[in-house]
């Protein structure tokens, strides 16, 4: 990531920024209230990508469970896209993960979500299965993928 970028926690200071973000994102985007909920909860990972300026570009929401987490959202800005946050911001999650001793991790994706899918894909993540009209807005079937975490290994700290 270039060094014009700083990768690091969520706080609740964010909460404004990370509503547009994800209104920006997403056709059926969590209200305000959903993501300050999801934030406070201690099972929470939650990573936000800064730009020098200090503009929220991107951020993702994860959650652990036992030895297996979920990645709940994951988005970049619009006007960011294609430079390799996504990508950066997807290693930072499952470093984060890895080093509290998850094994396997999960996420859901829009069929469609060609981006997405590919992100995932080339991060090691497999199919596991579909979940049937599980999107609204539009409705759409989501693609349950699944990555085993014990072959992680990151070639940069989780957070910097
Ligand atoms: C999916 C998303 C996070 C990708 O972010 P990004 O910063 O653009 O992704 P990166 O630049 O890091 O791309 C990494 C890899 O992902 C794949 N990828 C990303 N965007 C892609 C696109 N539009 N088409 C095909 N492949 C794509 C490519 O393999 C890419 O590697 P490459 O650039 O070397 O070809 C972004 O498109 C987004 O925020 N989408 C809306 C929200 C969303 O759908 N989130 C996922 C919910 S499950």
């Amino acid at each position: 990531m270039a060094d014009s970028f700083q990768l690091r926690p969520a706080s609740a200071a964010d909460l404004q920024a990370l509503d547009a973000l994800e209104r920006a994102a997403f056709s059926d985007p969590w209200t305000a209230a959903q993501l300050a909920q999801t934030l406070r909860q201690d099972s929470t990972i939650s990573l936000v990508i800064e730009e020098a300026a200090g503009r929220l570009v991107a951020y993702a929401f994860g959650r652990v469970l036992m030895d297996e987490a979920e990645i709940l959202t994951l988005a970049v800005h619009p006007s960011q896209r294609r430079g390799g946050l996504g990508r950066r911001l997807l290693e930072g999650v499952l470093a984060a993960m890895a080093i509290r001793g998850i094994r396997f991790v999960w996420l859901e994706v829009r069929v469609s979500n060609e981006a997405a899918r590919a992100l995932y894909t080339e991060a090691g993540f497999i199919a596991s299965g579909v979940r049937r009209s599980y999107y609204r807005r539009p409705v759409e079937d989501a693609l349950v993928l699944k990555r085993d975490l014990s072959t992680f290994a990151s070639a940069r700290p989780p957070l910097r």
